[in-house]
């Protein structure tokens, strides 16, 4: 079956950063309009890095696939290097998604943002990225392609 490249299977069977973490910095929950799955993102924070992060998902393999690639992207990186990620460059690190499947990968980019925006909130901390973003916002109903059957 050729729908799902290496990268997303090898990400969908042997997944990182499954599960929670003890006393996350941040936590975001996205809830997706397309298909209706949830997803749950942790972070921890020290000195405005990004020194882990964790997810949970009621989503489909490719949200797992999404969520693994996206974790392991951010780990490292300054919250406001975190903030830029998008769900096309986690498509493109995972070497491509299947149009049907693209939603899936925002569950992952807008988890990480509720849970930056969660983080920012508790330390009263403000990024440009953040001004004006709403997190209960559906900004994915124009991410799916074709309608799905
Ligand atoms: S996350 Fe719902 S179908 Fe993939």
């Amino acid at each position: 079956m050729a729908l799902y490249n290496d990268t997303v299977m090898e990400n969908f069977l042997h997944p990182k950063n499954v599960g929670e973490l003890e006393n996350p910095d941040g936590t975001g929950v996205y809830g997706s309009p397309v298909c209706g799955d949830m997803m749950q993102i942790q972070i921890k924070v020290d000195n405005d890095i990004i020194t882990d992060a964790k997810f949970k998902t009621f989503g489909c393999g490719s949200a797992i696939a999404s969520s693994s690639m996206a974790t392991s992207m951010i780990i490292g990186k300054t919250v406001e290097e975190a903030l830029e990620l998008t769900n096309k460059q986690i498509i493109n690190e995972l070497g491509g998604l299947p149009p049907v499947k693209i939603h899936c990968s925002v569950l992952a980019d807008k988890a990480i943002k509720n849970a930056i925006y969660d983080y920012a909130m508790k330390n009263g901390k403000k990024y440009a990225a953040l001004e004006g973003y709403d997190p209960e916002a559906d900004e994915d109903e124009d991410e799916h392609g074709e309608a799905e059957e």
